[in-house]
């Protein structure tokens, strides 16, 4: 048996330690406050951000991002791959947004570039890409393509951060990026998410949208806008937007402030376990040729070849059988269009348009990719893979 669980040991001891010793403190700060500030500088640092906005998770992230967004674009199409996480769609479809699916490319595994950008329209408010499983999306036709027709693009980095698109950090080509921080993500607060930007306007909002759409919130400066404009509130509850409690805490804040020391060098792990991975790895059978320059994964992708039912149900055994964890379907669970949540709006029929992520639906997994994973169990797991009879 591998043992091989979808994340390990990614919460550690002198993580815990530095939650203990906020705790050890006479009558301590646990709502936001300064470890959330610092939290949130010394990530806009790591990532190369100017702002960002310490949530409470990366849907939260998410939610926020498209509230923004519906604020500064109103009502119209957003832009959103079938491949990704339901908070996604689902933070789209919150804000009033109508959703436009775009098929994935087969090497990235996030949008096709070339449907993306013909799906633009008049009524277009945004594009919100994510970057799957640690690979990057992004290519100079999209980001071009964008920029001359005035489309904003949002990424979502939740599960790829650390990965680069020409030497520049994920999360900084867009108006806005979103990262989590969930137990099973490159880093871990427990729950936990970041909205980034590195528009000032938008940062002010941001905060603003995280804790009610109270004034209070943002800098001194936005707050005299308000208050001159609304001298019959009290300046403490101006409330600027229908907005959200998705603040996090100081616990939160330490842990995450404790993990970044060990962020790169982690990640630094991640990318060559996953190098060996695909080195070894059947290319007859598994899709090898993924688009791995600037990659950062904390899992690895294994996407059948061909669309064999009988080799995946003898993969799925083999893996189940061998005591390691994994996901059909990759991200989210593979093709959006399939869910109940979408249906209803989409139709029944909708996932047919998309057969690129319906083969990575029924045919793709993945499996976890932890920085303390030995090669010559990586060696193993690709043994055993490469030997399973269908
Ligand atoms: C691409 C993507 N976006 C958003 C999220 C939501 O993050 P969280 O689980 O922190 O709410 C996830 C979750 O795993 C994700 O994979």
């Amino acid at each position: 048996m591998l043992q091989w669980p979808l994340m390990r040991n990614n919460i550690v001891r002198e993580d815990l330690e530095a939650a203990i010793e906020l705790l050890r403190r006479d009558d301590p700060m646990l709502t936001q406050s300064s470890n959330v500030r610092e939290f949130e500088r010394e990530w806009s640092e790591w990532a190369g951000v100017k702002h960002s906005v310490f949530v409470n998770s990366g849907s939260s992230a998410n939610l926020i991002t498209m509230a923004a967004l519906r604020e500064l674009r109103g009502a119209g199409e957003v832009i959103v791959p079938t491949l990704t996480w339901v908070s996604d769609i689902a933070s789209v479809l919150q804000c009033g947004f109508t959703p436009v699916f775009v098929d994935i490319d087969e090497r990235t595994l996030g949008m096709d570039v070339d449907e993306v950008l013909r799906k633009i329209t008049p009524r277009t408010r945004g594009v919100f890409l994510t970057h799957i499983l640690g690979y990057n999306a992004l290519d100079e036709n999209l980001l071009k393509g964008l920029e001359a027709r005035g489309v904003p693009l949002i990424e979502d980095v939740c599960e790829s951060y650390g990965a680069t698109f020409k030497g520049r950090k994920l999360g900084n080509f867009g108006l806005m990026s979103n990262f989590s921080f969930y137990y099973a993500h490159h880093m871990s607060t427990v729950e936990g998410g970041m909205a980034c930007t590195n528009d000032p306007e938008l940062y002010e909002m941001l905060r603003m949208l995280r804790s009610h759409g109270m004034v209070r919130e943002a800098s001194p400066r936005v707050r005299a806008r308000y208050q001159e404009r609304h001298p019959d509130l009290n300046p403490d509850f101006i409330f600027a937007f229908p907005a959200y409690n998705v603040r996090s805490t100081e616990i939160n804040a330490v842990i995450g402030r404790s993990q970044l020391k060990r962020l790169d060098a982690n990640n630094a792990k991640r990318t060559e376990n996953l190098k060996l991975f695909l080195k070894n790895l059947d290319a007859k059978r598994y899709r090898t040729d993924f688009a791995v320059e600037g990659s950062c994964n904390y899992a690895f992708t294994l996407i059948l070849r061909e669309a064999d039912d009988r080799l995946a149900q003898a993969v799925m055994r083999a893996l189940s059988d061998a005591g390691i964890e994994f996901r059909r379907g990759t991200s989210g669970g593979g093709n959006q269009l399939r869910q109940p949540y979408l249906r209803n709006i989409v139709g029944d029929n909708a996932w047919k348009a998309c057969p690129k992520v319906d083969h990575v639906h029924f045919y793709g997994m993945y499996i976890g990719n932890y920085p303390d994973l030995e090669k010559e169990r990586i060696l193993e797991l690709c043994a055993l893979l490469n030997k399973v009879c269908a």
